[in-house]
Parts: structure tokens; sequence; C-alpha cells
């Protein structure tokens, strides 16, 4: 659930060093949950949001999950930089930051690089949504080897029943347990016509085809789940997707919402 998560968040923020608490979404058998711990050498392009200032150290600050589409500019979601979680808008939060490279959020590796800009999409749509993404500027650039290209329109890697990959930091059973280091699962993406039959419009979103794609597995088990969000749904060796939203995590009928990347594509050039 996607509300709950939010308010987790926002309790944070004001309470300025608590960390990811647990939320609200009961667990779920093998709910990244169903997934397998990733190495960060071969997903470079996977990025962790990270503001210790709103959410504590322990795990770096990360909130969210990012991807790296150039060599400063990094997709995420809307809903990360939403007043509700970061309780002012993202200009204020002065530490604010991208960190790549590193897998293990207790680690040093990599680099934690500032953000000089943002750019949320103005057609966001928080009741339904729609169109959850921003862009982000960095301050210094990452090698061309951490840049994955983004899945244009009619790319076959939209098709239903393509193999993607989801990867990020969030919670890997359900309930509130936040992974340390980077985590993967495999879903399967599913045509639009199931996505509209899972979510014809509740309070956790309504399905838009328009600017979502929705993948996971039939009998669930395999899903992204909170603290995801914004990370990279690939597939093919492209982006095509950006953790968005779901009801639960791993529930068989609910599979995971992903901001359509064409979509982005197509809002940005
Ligand atoms: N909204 C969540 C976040 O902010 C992501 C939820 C994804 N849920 C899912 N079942 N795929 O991290």
């Amino acid at each position: 659930m996607r509300r709950p998560f939010v308010r987790v968040l926002a309790l944070a923020a004001a309470a300025a060093a608590i960390p990811l608490v647990s939320s609200a979404t009961p667990a779920a058998a093998d709910v990244v949950i169903g997934g397998y711990p990733a190495e960060i050498s071969k997903s470079p392009w996977t990025v962790a949001l990270s503001s210790r200032d709103l959410f504590g150290g322990t795990r770096a600050g990360q909130f969210c999950g990012g991807v790296v589409v150039g060599r400063s500019t990094v997709l995420t979601a809307a809903h990360c930089l939403s007043e509700a979680v970061l309780g002012a808008p993202p200009e204020r939060i002065r530490d604010l930051k991208v960190i790549a490279g590193r897998g293990d959020l207790l680690s040093t590796a990599g680099q934690e690089i500032p953000v000089r800009s943002v750019w949320v999409n103005p057609d966001y749509d928080s009741y339904t949504n729609a169109g959850d993404f921003a862009v982000l500027t960095l301050a210094s650039s990452l090698p061309e080897s951490s840049v994955i290209p983004m899945a244009a329109a009619g790319d076959p890697a939209y098709q239903p029943g393509t193999e993607a990959v989801v990867y990020g930091w969030g919670d890997i059973t359900g309930a509130g347990d936040y992974a340390r280091s980077l985590h993967a699962a495999r879903v399967t993406v599913m045509a639009d016509a199931v996505c509209e039959e899972a979510y014809p419009g509740n309070t956790d979103g309504t399905y838009k085809s328009a600017s979502m794609v929705c993948a996971g597995e039939r009998a669930g088990g395999r899903d992204a789940c909170q603290g995801d969000s914004g990370g990279p749904l690939v597939a093919q060796g492209k982006v095509i997707g950006l953790v968005s939203w779901g009801t639960g995590c791993g529930l068989a009928g609910s599979p995971g919402v992903y901001t359509r990347v064409s979509y982005i594509v197509r809002t940005v050039s």
C-alpha cells in the first residue's frame, strides 16, 4: 500500500532521525520480495536516493531508488520527491544525494553525488499515480558504463510475457525489513488488460496504460515493495519501468505497477 508508506516517511521526516520503520503492508510469503542479492557492478545504473538529514544514517539515508539514464541524469519516481515524503519541497533538502556504485549501503564503496537540480513531472497525479517520474541532474558525472538505455515506445521489451528484473534496497519481506544491500527479483511483464483488471481504481491508484506498465507473477511471490520506488525495471538490456506502486507486495492478483519509460521519453523529449 502506498499511502501508509508515505505516512511512515512523513513521520520519519518529522522525527528527523528515525530510519524507515515498519510499513503497514501485511507480510506476504516470499515477498524485492522473492528476490536475490544483486551485485551493483552488474547493474551500475541502479542508484539509491539519500538524505541522512531526513531519514537518518543507519542505511546511509536511503529512501528510494533511481536509474542512471545519462552521465549526469537520474530518473526516479515523482512520489519520492513529494512533500508527503520529504516534508518540504525537494529544493529545500540540502543533503539530497544519489549513491552510485554501492551495493551495501553500510559500505563506503562507490560515490555519493549531490543532486544539482530536480524536475518533477508537473502532470504527476498523486490520486491515480499516473505520470510518476522525476528527473534529477547530478552535480558531477558518472562513467558512460553506468548508463542504461531507455526503451522507447514500440520496443519489444514491453511485450507481455517478457522477463524483466527489478532492483532495489526496499522491504524484502513485506513487513518492513529494509535491505542493507541491493536485491533483485525476476518478474514478467503483464498485458495492460490484466493490469487494468487488477487495478480498476481504488485508494492505492488506478492502472493507466499510457503512463504505466505492470509486472509480477500470476501466483504472486516476486515483486518490488516499499523503499524500492523510483528504481529500475529492466528487460532486454533496457530500462522499461520505474517502481511506482501496488497493493501490498507480492500478492497474487496485485502485480507491481511501474512508470512506463516510453511515456517518460515522450514527455521529456
Ligand atoms: N510506493 C512504494 C515506494 O515508495 C513502492 C511500492 C511498490 N509496490 C509493489 N507492490 N510493487 O517505495
